[in-house]
């Protein structure tokens, strides 16, 4: 922390008060997982599905960031550890802001994901753990990047030449290498419903006690 003499400005409309007016809590849904396992695929259908039921929703995206934010950062292990450090502040401003957040980013390291999750109170932080195996996300390529990777193009990439810690107790697996994206979005769904976060009927006010 280099900066002094600064002082917290509390602010006057509170986080709860912003809950209550949005009739849902806020949480950040912490996606992880491969690069092609379908992170931001099923982020941005889970925002959707949320959306319709007049959720407050935003995503942040790994691809996204890294084009303005976290563009002077690369794929070392320090620069996405510094990746996955703001962008886990960033989301914590929007779970202050009474939105339900959804970050779709490799965020290999263990120790990484579980400063975020420090960041913020119990309940508030569900890992959810986009499982798919290597070969099915290698298999998928969507981007051509394996293929780079494996020639040696691209150094450093996740699951070919750089590690990926898959979660010891994420909140969720969901198994995006084999189910369709339907039933994936339903499982998240569910979590949140079982979690507090949202209710069924999004006309009656969340209690935030
Ligand atoms: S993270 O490791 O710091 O969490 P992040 O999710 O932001 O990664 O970015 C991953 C995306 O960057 C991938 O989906 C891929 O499109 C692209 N990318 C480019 N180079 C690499 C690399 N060396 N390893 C992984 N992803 C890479």
């Amino acid at each position: 922390m280099q900066s002094t003499n600064v002082v917290w400005h509390h602010a006057t409309v509170s986080r709860e008060e912003r809950e209550v007016l949005n009739s849902h809590k806020s949480a950040i849904l912490w996606f992880t997982g491969l690069s092609g396992a379908g992170k931001s695929t099923l982020s941005h259908a889970v925002e959707s599905r949320l959306h319709e039921m007049k959720c407050h929703t935003f995503v942040i995206d790994g691809d996204n960031v890294r084009h303005g934010l976290c563009g002077d950062l690369g794929f070392a292990a320090a620069d996405r550890t510094e990746n996955i450090r703001r962008v886990g502040e960033v989301a914590k401003l929007f779970v202050e802001a009474g939105v339900i957040t959804l970050t779709a980013f490799i965020s290999p390291f263990r120790s990484d994901r579980d400063r975020v999750r420090q960041m913020v109170g119990a309940n508030e932080f569900f890992e959810i753990y986009c499982k798919a195996d290597l070969a099915v996300c290698e298999q998928r390529d969507v981007k051509g990047m394996y293929r780079k990777a494996r020639s040696g193009e691209i150094a450093e990439f996740t699951g070919i030449s750089s590690p990926y810690e898959a979660p010891e107790a994420p909140e969720l697996v969901v198994e995006t290498g084999s189910k369709p994206l339907e039933a994936c979005v339903e499982e998240v769904i569910d979590l949140l419903m079982r979690q507090g976060i949202i209710k069924l009927d999004l006309t009656k006010s969340v209690s935030i006690a």
